[in-house]
């Protein structure tokens, strides 16, 4: 069992369940197990994040949008803002995401993005990630860039509103998680190219969580060997039991 130490556990419920319905059933399930001061949040669809905030019992879950627009408002129909977000209830956004990037983000999108979730106050989780891997470490480079240019502009203090998600692509959905050596690597690399970019200070406040097939299985060996700051959880956070084993196993509860 994990020993514990506060943790940011981050449910991406991607295009999931189907119904307002379906999704208030499965937040009650996940709130009502789930233990004291856990740090979670939950990634529900955007149409649904006002009505689960409603029922986020003291508040003890979170509520993160899955994007954002990078415009704050006028005539681009279909996007949605940061201030819509933040006051339907979401206190973070994901940027970033893999499975937006394979859809056309570039990572002026992404910094853009990150710019008016820094603007407005709320939390930017951006996702960064290598599609594959090689023997020659090449993939810490493509990390590099992907955080830098994510982060481009940002002050040292703004790193406060920041958390990174370590999603390599190749572990998303395919049950192939990294190992908890590879994740804890990346974490350090991270930290660094924070460290180097900004300051040493506001680097170490940033969490930096795992995401990639995390399971109730693989959960307290990423948490102690790979000494991730938590997790960004997709398929298994659909499952409350699944999701809250995953809770579990990383405060320790
Ligand atoms: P997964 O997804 O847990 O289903 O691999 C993680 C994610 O895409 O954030």
């Amino acid at each position: 069992m994990a020993k514990k130490r506060q943790l940011l556990i981050v449910g991406n419920w991607k295009t999931n369940p189907g119904t307002l319905k379906e999704a208030k059933k499965l937040f009650l399930n996940i709130q009502k197990g789930l233990p004291q001061n856990s740090g979670v949040m939950i990634a529900p669809p955007s149409p649904f994040i006002s009505d689960l905030y409603q029922i986020a019992f003291g508040h003890k879950i979170k509520l993160a949008a899955q994007d954002v627009s990078s415009e704050v408002g006028g005539a681009f129909t279909g996007e949605v803002s940061l201030p819509m977000l933040k006051s339907a209830g979401a206190a973070a956004v994901i940027v970033g995401h893999s499975e937006r990037r394979a859809r056309g983000e570039k990572d002026e999108d992404v910094n853009k993005k990150v710019t008016a979730v820094i603007k407005y106050r709320a939390t930017a989780i951006v996702c960064v990630g290598e599609k594959s891997r090689d023997g020659h470490g090449n993939f810490f480079g493509v990390v590099e860039a992907q955080l830098k240019a994510a982060l481009k502009g940002i002050k040292a203090a703004d790193l406060k509103h920041i958390v990174v998600a370590y999603e390599p692509v190749w572990a998303i959905g395919t049950g192939n998680n990294a190992t908890p050596e590879d994740a804890h690597e990346m974490k350090l690399f991270i930290r660094k190219v924070l460290a180097d970019n900004f300051t040493r200070q506001s680097a170490d406040k940033v969490p930096i969580l795992y995401g990639g097939s995390v399971t109730p299985q693989n959960t307290a060996d990423l948490t102690e060997r790979g000494g991730v700051d938590g997790f960004l959880v997709g398929k298994a956070s659909l499952k409350a039991r699944e999701f809250l084993s995953i809770v579990n196993e990383a405060t320790g509860a």
